[in-house]
């Protein structure tokens, strides 16, 4: 062939393919590619989602699917809507207002926008065939942190109102040999449990119907891992999680052709809601993230990106604080309190909290059956108010902060009996009360405006509260609303969830700098939409040693340390009766942010030195802990009686190894781990600290290790007794 011939020959194919080409849409990150395959009036189809391509001109038409019985040709829809050939899970269900009940879903446009060098915005227009009805959905890249968030919005223009039966925020397609769901199940002081399994032939289901309290059941955080179970270091893994503080449901749909859709978002349980011509639906965004180098990268994706973008304050250190729940509960007065800000200055401490039981005066909160509502200082118990307590704690040197619990009501109260209109409610039936309170309807904006001033009012007690705990300690059940009408009840899920984020919002807007911890019967409530507007959560009720190594485990694949409060709590523990040594209890809070639950004058002795120099000494750890990457080397569900992690540095000089046994071993056994994240060419100085006095324990404590060795061969560590721990700072030389 001629060169001249050549040339045209190439261009023609160039040609070729940029037609073919025309409609591909890339959502992309620095190493996720979406490829994405459309052309006006035809469907939207996933052509490819994992990692970053070199080249996706070869990956049009990739997924396309031939139907033996009538030889059509169509690719996967990314967001099938229930009519024409669909005949799986579908992630939208439309009664139009002419009573249809199908909808065929077709691109019409889509635009794309740079809004720094971080972040892409993707917007994809689709229509009904047929019908004035309109699906935008709207992607967000984060380029560094790997991530893409998905949500969607409805609109229409026919002639009366179309009923939303069901609106997932994403619809993921996979294609692999074998699927693998990791999921967050748990209860009351038992949260985010691990369970993985393999996925098979039909639907597995994770959701919650309990509106307040998400996370009581499972977490609607997952992995999918393809062909092997989760690896924490290889294998591919795609990662979801709704950030919705109501009810989700996240279904996985292993079909006839061995292929996985994931459909996410609110759950559709009793929440049709009837959109009016012109109104606008929005779901909230699904969170998505893809590492093709195991568990760890999905972690450090997502800590990287909630650190970032979605918790107030993510740049900024974690105060350690003493929290008086467990020390005080309910029965305390000035004293008492005052007391204990005394030992937290004397500890170290940098944030003093004053939990349940300050409020209510002709209903007062000295249990928790009244008061709930009435948001006054009590004055038997403190007779000086809250200023006095918080100008105390800044005289020691610390901040102050305060519960509340502003959803909720107890029916003895004033509020109760002022606002009974107020309560969730279902017609006539009885309002079921849990832990003796009821639930106040945030969808009524009248309540709204209670919310916001309730936490206004607190604030407003005095300029040294700079911190708040909010609490909610029971779910939703006999749902319904006076102020919502009848033929709108079923809104109730959805309208409870925005009236608590625009309360949220309000209260950001005028409190920027205020620390507001989520809180819900420990971690009951742990998501991303309500994580936003929060700075930690409470992790869990219980604060036994034993049990956090697996509550925090779970819960660290998702969400970052510097958010995960962990307390040092007294021995026996309250909540499960385990006696566990001191160190190994500060070990474990250490690889959170650490607080205490306690009294901490109840220490004395080498206890009370040693507490002291643990809270020095994780004052110098914090930054690796808080902003460094988090490497799992042993996970407690290993079931080897070890648990072991990591966090590293960004820029790789600094490291805290943490290791627990929790089972006797035997004295001729050690522990071994290598370590993770290291530079293999730059050395380290390795220190073991965090010892009761005089208690050193490992050989190569004071030695320099090349950061090569110590993750090829790593550390032998003599951990055989039950219950104990090491932890070791690793500092560049
Ligand atoms: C539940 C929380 O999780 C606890 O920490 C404590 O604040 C109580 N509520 C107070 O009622």
């Amino acid at each position: 062939m001629k060169k001249s011939q050549r040339i045209s020959t190439a261009i023609a194919a160039m040609c070729a393919a940029a037609v073919m080409n025309a409609g591909q849409i890339k959502i992309e990150t620095n190493g996720i590619s979406m490829i994405l395959e459309s052309e006006s009036g035809h469907t939207l189809d996933l052509c490819y989602f994992g990692e970053k391509l070199m080249n996706t001109t070869e990956f049009a038409h990739a997924w396309h699917i031939t139907q033996p019985d009538t030889g059509d040709a169509y690719g996967l829809q990314l967001y099938p809507a229930y009519g024409g050939r669909f005949f799986l899970n579908p992630a939208l269900k439309l009664t139009h207002a002419d009573g249809v009940i199908t909808t065929e879903l077709v691109y019409e446009s889509h635009e794309q926008t740079v809004i720094d060098d971080n972040r892409t915005a993707t917007v994809i227009r689709l229509r009904d065939k047929i019908y004035d009805a309109h699906v935008d959905l709207h992607f967000l890249a984060y380029n560094d942190e790997n991530v893409i968030t998905q949500s969607v919005v409805f609109r229409h223009n026919e002639t009366g109102n179309v009923l939303v039966e069901n609106i997932a925020s994403s619809y993921i397609t996979l294609k692999a040999r074998n699927y693998y769901l990791t999921h967050f199940h748990g209860t009351w002081a038992r949260e985010m449990q691990l369970s993985e399994e393999r996925l098979t032939p039909g639907v597995k289901v994770i959701e919650s119907k309990k509106g307040v309290r998400t996370t009581q059941s499972d977490n609607s955080a997952f992995l999918v891992s393809l062909d092997e179970p989760a690896q924490e270091y290889s294998g591919e893994i795609y990662a979801g999680a709704l950030a919705w503080t109501g009810n989700y449901k996240m279904q996985f749909e292993v079909d006839e052709a061995g292929l996985l859709h994931i459909v996410g978002g609110i759950n559709p349980f009793a929440s049709a809601v009837s959109v009016a011509a012109g109104e606008e639906f929005a779901t909230p965004e699904m969170i998505l993230t893809y590492s093709n180098c195991g568990r760890s990268s999905i972690s450090h994706n997502l800590h990287d990106w909630t650190r970032k973008y979605n918790i107030a304050h993510g740049n900024e250190e974690r105060p350690i604080v003493l929290n008086s729940w467990e020390g005080a509960y309910f029965d305390f007065d000035e004293d008492v309190i005052t007391g204990m800000i005394d030992d937290a200055a004397e500890f170290g401490i940098e944030m003093f909290v004053l939990d349940d039981g300050w409020f209510g005066n002709k209903y007062p909160r000295n249990a928790d059956n009244a008061g709930l509502g009435d948001w006054q200082v009590n004055k038997k118990k403190l007779p000086h108010g809250i200023s006095y307590l918080a100008d105390y704690a800044v005289s020691k040197g610390l901040k102050f902060g305060i519960w509340m619990e502003p959803e909720m009501v107890n029916p003895d109260s004033e509020l109760a009996h002022r606002h009974p209109e107020w309560i969730v409610q279902s017609g006539e039936r009885d309002m079921l009360p849990m832990r003796n309170q009821l639930l106040l309807d945030l969808t009524n904006p009248e309540v709204q405006d209670f919310v916001f001033n309730a936490f206004d009012g607190v604030l407003n007690m005095s300029p040294n509260i700079s911190y708040v705990k909010w609490d909610a300690n029971r779910h939703a059940d006999n749902v319904g609303s006076t102020y919502l009408a009848q033929n709108e009840q079923n809104r109730f899920w959805h309208d409870y969830i925005n009236g608590l984020y625009s309360v949220y919002k309000r209260i950001r807007a005028k409190y920027p700098d205020i620390t507001i911890q989520l809180c819900s019967s420990g971690g009951g409530r742990l998501d991303f939409g309500a994580l936003k507007y929060h700075d930690e959560f409470w992790t869990s009720d219980n604060t036994n040693a034993l049990d956090r190594l697996y509550i925090q485990y779970g819960t660290n694949i998702f969400f970052p340390a510097i958010a995960t409060a962990a307390h040092v709590s007294t021995s026996p523990n309250h909540q499960t009766g385990m006696m566990l040594p001191l160190k190994f209890r500060f070990d474990v809070a250490m690889m959170g942010r650490l607080g205490m639950e306690m009294q901490p004058g109840q220490l004395e002795g080498a206890e009370r030195t040693f507490a002291i120099e643990a809270i020095k000494l994780y004052k110098e750890l914090r930054p690796t802990i808080q902003f460094g990457d988090l490497y799992r080397l042993n996970s407690p569900y290993d079931n080897d009686g070890y648990c072991s992690n990591m966090y590293v540095s960004k820029n790789r000089g600094e490291a805290v190894v943490f290791a627990f046994s929790t089972i006797y071993h035997n004295r001729t056994q050690s522990y071994g781990i290598k370590l993770h994240g290291l530079d293999p060419n730059r050395h380290y100085l390795l220190k073991e600290v965090n010892t009761m006095p005089g208690d050193k324990t490992y050989a190569g404590d004071g030695k320099v290790y090349s950061g090569e060795f110590l993750m090829k061969a790593g550390l032998s560590l003599p951990l055989d007794n039950a219950f104990s721990s090491m932890v070791f700072h690793l500092v560049e030389q």
